[in-house]
């Protein structure tokens, strides 16, 4: 079997800077490339920039600058925090770019062959803020403006020519689709509002326009542009050079393994891609999970409502892998969460300091002490040691299995288990009352170590950079992380000198409010 694992992000607008939401998704992202890579995947992890269409032109002229120009600005910030969040990305792909427009302009003439084109004139609604075109029934009037129903954002009338695509066509292979790749939307909620939305019946799609001129040009009629939607998914397909489906990355990694999105483009990802694809006899993706909203109060956090919360921020007061690890643990995956600065303390204080850090810190510093400074090497594994360290391989390809359904919720429980199942054991055996038993005292420190060396590897998807200085204690580099070793209760039999470490987490002091 292929070990070949492509995962993207959407590709953001760079139409302000980035705020959690994004930061969020680019760091779930992350933990699934990070968790395929020591599962042994060859991983493409695919982010980046949407750069085109209406709403950048404006957010452009907002500023005085010219669309290009703009973005150069914007889209560094997005690149920029991407390293911030210690994201393994392979690419970082911006809509701009030459090698992304010939892939558009191709799958557009795919398109164009099979016949799934045709000119006419569209009239309707738009969101620039959505980049959207809406029926009659899903606006509603606020405060006497015109709104989209689902994102509140205001929508303007527009009548042009313009090209569509035959969505209505699609609408039955569309939903066979669904039915026979029972898990290609994901979570199930939001795969049964996708099907009850194809089933109300597909309009065709106006997929160009005419009235600006910040976009791909359509082959042929360079009056219209690409509408920014068939020009952004395709990103997906641009990175691994298509529309040569015979180099290696193309037959490496697509179809990709998983799109993931935030709800809010569901019907995007759900809908218009799939019939793209289909249309030109393209392979779908494997999945599209639509992740839950971070929220401000109980709205959405998003650059047009500007009630956003700076990642950075947050970063500098509080460190990455606490975020990191709030984000993946407090955000019931798949479901709405907000940042809560108390619930992020307590991650650091309890779960981060005293449970992991503490952890690696009374183990390593118990060892020195007692088994000088070396892996202890004469060993000999009572029941209750066995008992936890077969936990882990007992439990090997149901962690596989959850993360694959993207259980999230089952790793992070996983992890909080056993680091508190660790502590309780070094308390329960009491090593330091076993000085006169030089051989238990060693296969409990052993043990121990053991298991310290197991999380770590569980928790580098999670925190990575925290994880890697807790594995100095072994001269564990990152290379060497693989998961199946989990499963091995005698990987540090070599005698190895323990290194001391720094403390992992410093505990925060209450805030007061
Ligand atoms: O929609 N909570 O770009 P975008 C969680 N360019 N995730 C959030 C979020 C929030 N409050 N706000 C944003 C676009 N996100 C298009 C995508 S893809 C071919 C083109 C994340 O800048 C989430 O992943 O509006 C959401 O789907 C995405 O950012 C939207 O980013
Ligand atoms: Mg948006």
């Amino acid at each position: 079997m292929d070990k070949n694992f492509y995962i993207t992000t959407p590709i953001y607008y760079p139409s302000a800077k980035p705020h959690m939401g994004h930061a969020y998704s680019s760091i779930i992202a992350d933990f699934f490339a990070r968790f395929k890579r020591i599962d042994g995947y060859d991983v493409y992890f695919l982010t980046g920039t949407d750069e085109h269409g209406l709403k950048i032109q404006r957010a452009a002229e907002k500023k005085g600058l010219d669309p290009l120009e703009f973005c150069n600005v914007i889209s560094k910030t997005f690149k920029d925090l991407s390293n911030t969040l210690n994201l393994t990305n392979t690419d970082f792909i911006r809509t701009t770019e030459e090698r992304h427009k010939k892939s558009v302009q191709h799958l557009w003439s795919e398109l164009e062959k099979n016949d799934d084109i045709y000119l006419s004139k569209y009239s309707g609604w738009y969101s620039v803020s959505d980049e959207a075109f809406y029926n009659e029934d899903e606006i509603e009037e606020l405060d006497g403006v015109k709104v989209a129903i689902n994102s509140k954002s205001i929508v303007e009338w527009i009548e042009e020519e313009s090209y569509f695509f035959r969505l209505s066509k699609w609408q039955k292979p569309l939903l066979d689709y669904y039915e026979k790749h029972a898990d290609f939307i994901s979570p199930e909620s939001r795969k049964n509002e996708v099907i009850s939305f194809v089933k109300s019946g597909l309009k065709d799609l106006s997929i160009s326009r005419k009235t600006f001129s910040w976009g791909i040009k359509v082959p042929n009629n360079k009056n219209h542009v690409i509408y920014v939607w068939l020009d952004a998914l395709t990103n997906y397909l641009s990175a691994l050079n298509y529309p040569e489906i015979n180099n290696e990355l193309y037959k490496k990694f697509w179809p990709a393994s998983i799109h993931l999105i935030g709800k809010d483009i569901l019907r995007f990802h759900a809908i218009y891609w799939p019939a793209f694809l289909l249309a030109a006899k393209i392979d779908l993706p494997k999945k599209i999970y639509g992740h839950g909203w971070i929220l401000t109060g109980d709205e959405k956090m998003s650059k047009s409502k500007g009630n956003i919360l700076d990642p950075i921020k947050v970063i500098d007061e509080y460190g990455l892998d606490a975020l990191r690890y709030y984000l993946i643990k407090e955000v019931s995956f798949g479901n709405d969460g907000n940042i809560s600065q108390e619930k992020l303390e307590d991650c650091n204080n309890s779960d981060l300091a005293n449970n992991y850090g503490n952890l690696c810190q009374r183990v390593t510093a118990f060892a020195i002490k007692n088994c000088d400074g070396n892996i202890p090497n004469k060993i000999n594994f009572q029941n209750d040691d066995l008992l936890i360290l077969n936990k882990y391989n007992d439990n090997l390809n149901n962690i596989r299995k959850n993360i694959d359904n993207q259980n999230l919720n089952f790793y992070i429980n996983y992890i909080v288990n056993s680091l508190f199942e660790a502590n309780k054991y070094f308390n329960d055996q009491e090593p330091w009352k076993k000085k006169d038993d030089q051989e238990r005292l060693n296969t409990i420190v052993y043990t121990a170590l053991e298991i310290v060396r197991k999380i770590s590897f569980l928790l580098y998807p999670i925190i990575p950079e925290s994880s890697l200085k807790a594995l100095k204690i072994f001269n564990i580099s990152e290379n060497e992380i693989n998961l199946s070793s989990i499963s091995n209760n005698e990987y540090l039999i070599k005698g190895n000198y323990i290194n001391k470490i720094d403390i992992l987490f410093k505990k925060i002091e209450r805030s007061n409010d």
